[in-house]
This record gives structure tokens, C-alpha cells and sequence, in this order.
């Protein structure tokens, strides 16, 4: 029995001991630093991107890092020209933007939504687009899978970029917590991707070193909520869903290596868009950048994504990896 004892308490603290569990990266409001830390795989050290994203916007203007503040001057799209991409989302938002960007390189973006509408059907073609499908759906994702294989033949490229943030602020202390909504942003954010991964993988609908990039959040960085949610915590649907996003895309990304597909995670950067406009008043101060740059932030990434890379939760402003 005290030997029995004995082990469950190794095995207990072992992680921390080893260092596997960090202490614990969301639209942030407060302040912290640069962390570089080993990671216990490699032992080689990480430079990761800063939590603090006023800091972190400050300190690029500081440097004067074009990366960071006109991707323009380092994105070139030219290695996505000809490949067949498909957009979850991709009818409004930041989503959108990627799309457009695609067409204007020379790919074929393929969009994956709920509602349709004209001015998107004339960018990529009324074909080109699998309306009517909610990412929470199976049988719906499932028959759009394959559909879009039947139709056009494999993706090169998906970008899992539908999500939702539900608005009030959510406390414990103030009452105003809300469960559905919770389980709702999970299923959206955390189950969206895998479910449209694993029904394309089903439906052999991806080309043989395809790139499954899903567009994730800082907010599922739980190291980072010392940081960004210091001492108030909330939205706490918002932050358990982008860290099951990434939970999900870490397992795909071991599941799926044997078959040579990358999956990388990518936190897009601060846009001005409809999901962050009550956000609106920190836009300037935390560096929120228009959705076309954002797009092009989000394709820069998408061409670097590779099996090296595989499994990697990448900001996207200024390319280093967030914390767990
Ligand atoms: N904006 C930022 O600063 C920021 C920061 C971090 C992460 N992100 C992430 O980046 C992605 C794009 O954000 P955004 O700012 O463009 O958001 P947005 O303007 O709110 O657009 C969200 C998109 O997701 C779609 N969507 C929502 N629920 C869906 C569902 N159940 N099934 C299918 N599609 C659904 C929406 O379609 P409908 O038109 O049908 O609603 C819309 O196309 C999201 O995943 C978001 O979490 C954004």
C-alpha cells in the first residue's frame, strides 16, 4: 500500500518536476513580458511571442519590425497561386479577406458557410461555394466533405477559420455566467475544426501533403491568462474553447503526420472586425489591424506551415509560437 502510494505521488508531480506543465495565451487589456523557456522535448529554447499585447505592439514599433507592422513588406502569396483552398467561414469577416486574398494570388478558394450571398459567389464562383453548412453539424460537414471532393477534386490547403465569441462578459462573481453559451463556443471553436478535418480525411478529399491550418486564438493559451485575464478571469467560454481548439489540433497533428498532413494552429492577430468591434476603444493601443492584412498575416503563416512546424500554436503577428 505505501509503495502503491508512494508511486501515484511520483507519477502526480512528476510533469511539473519535469517541467511538461507551464503555469498555466485573447484580446487582452494588461501588462507582462517576454518569456523564453525550454521546451522538455527538444531542450532547445523557445522565444515566445510577448502576452501582453500593448507591450508587445509598443516593442515592434520600438524595433521598427516590418514583419509586424506591414506583413505587405514580407508576404508574397506566390507559392499558393494554383492550389485549391477551402475557408470555413469564409462569407464574412476575416474569412472573407483570406478569400479574397486567395482569388487575387491565383488559387481556387473554396468557401465552406452558412449563408451564401452574392458578392461572394462573384469573387470565387457560385460552384466554389458549400452554403447551408454549420460547423457543429456532422451529417452536414460529412456530405459537404464529400461533395467538394467530387467536385473539384483534393484540397491542398483548408483553413478552419469559422468562430464565435459570445458578448456579455462572463463572472462568477457577477452572475453572469452562461452554460449553453459555453458549450455552444466548444463546440463551434474546439469541435469545428476536427469535425471538418476528420470528415475531408474521411472523404480522402486532401492532396497528399496537404496543410490543415486552423485559425485559433490567444485566448486558449492558459499560461497566458496570468497575463491577459489577470486577477479577473471571465469569458470563460471563450478561453476553454480555443484551448480545446488547440488541444484537438495537437492530437490531429501527431494522428495525421504518418499521413503527411501538417496541422498548424494560428492565432491571426488582433482585426478589426465584427467579432472584436466591442473591443473597439483598444484597436489602436493593442495594434488591431485591418482583416486584408490579417488575411495576408494568416497566408504568410499558411505558406511557412510544414511538417516541421506540425503541431505548433504560431502568432501570427509576429510569427513566434504562444505558450500553452
Ligand atoms: N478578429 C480577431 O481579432 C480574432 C482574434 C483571434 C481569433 N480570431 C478568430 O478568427 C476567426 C475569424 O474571426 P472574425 O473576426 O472574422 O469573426 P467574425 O467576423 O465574427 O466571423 C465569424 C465567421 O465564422 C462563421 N461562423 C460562426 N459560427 C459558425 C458555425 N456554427 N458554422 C459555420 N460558420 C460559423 C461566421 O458565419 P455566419 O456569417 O454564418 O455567422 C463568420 O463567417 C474566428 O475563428 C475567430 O475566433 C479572430
Amino acid at each position: 500500500m505505501r509503495n502503491l502510494l508512494k508511486f501515484l505521488s511520483a507519477a502526480l508531480t512528476a510533469p511539473l518536476a519535469l517541467g511538461f506543465a507551464h503555469p498555466g495565451p485573447a484580446f487582452t487589456r494588461t501588462s507582462g513580458s517576454a518569456i523564453t523557456t525550454t521546451t522538455t522535448t527538444s531542450r532547445k529554447a523557445t522565444e515566445y511571442s510577448i502576452a501582453d499585447q500593448v507591450e508587445r505592439f509598443a516593442n515592434a514599433k520600438k524595433e521598427k519590425n516590418e514583419r509586424y507592422l506591414d506583413i505587405s513588406s514580407v508576404y508574397n502569396g506566390g507559392d499558393l497561386s494554383g492550389k485549391r483552398v477551402l475557408v470555413t467561414g469564409g462569407n464574412r469577416g476575416l474569412g472573407l479577406e483570406i478569400v479574397k486574398e486567395l482569388v487575387a494570388i491565383g488559387a481556387t478558394a473554396i468557401v465552406l458557410c452558412r449563408k451564401s450571398n452574392p458578392d461572394l459567389e462573384a469573387i470565387v464562383g457560385q460552384w466554389n461555394v458549400y452554403a447551408g453548412v454549420d460547423v457543429t453539424d456532422d451529417e452536414a460537414v460529412k456530405k459537404a466533405a464529400k461533395n467538394i471532393k467530387n467536385d473539384g477534386g483534393a484540397l491542398d490547403v483548408v483553413i478552419n477559420n469559422a468562430g464565435y465569441f459570445y458578448d456579455p462578459f462572463e463572472s462568477i462573481l457577477e452572475d453572469t455566467m452562461n452554460f449553453d453559451e459555453q458549450l455552444k463556443q466548444i463546440n463551434i471553436c474546439g469541435l469545428g475544426p476536427l469535425r471538418v478535418n476528420a470528415a475531408l480525411v474521411q472523404a480522402k478529399a486532401l492532396a497528399e501533403d496537404a496543410k490543415l491550418i486552423t485559425i485559433t486564438s490567444q485566448a486558449g493559451s492558459c499560461e497566458w491568462r496570468a497575463v491577459q485575464n489577470k486577477d479577473k478571469g471571465g469569458d470563460y467560454g471563450h478561453h476553454m474553447s480555443r484551448a480545446a481548439c488547440n488541444m484537438a489540433g495537437v492530437l490531429q497533428a501527431q494522428e495525421l503526420k504518418s499521413k503527411g498532413y501538417c496541422v498548424v494552429l494560428l492565432h491571426p492577430g488582433f482585426n478589426r472586425t465584427e467579432m472584436t468591434a466591442k473591443y473597439k476603444d483598444i484597436w489602436d493601443v493593442e495594434g488591431a489591424v485591418e482583416p486584408k492584412d490579417g488575411a495576408k498575416r494568416v497566408l504568410y503563416e499558411t505558406i511557412k506551415a510544414s511538417m516541421e512546424s506540425t503541431g505548433k500554436f504560431i502568432n501570427c503577428e509576429d510569427g513566434k509560437e504562444i505558450p500553452w
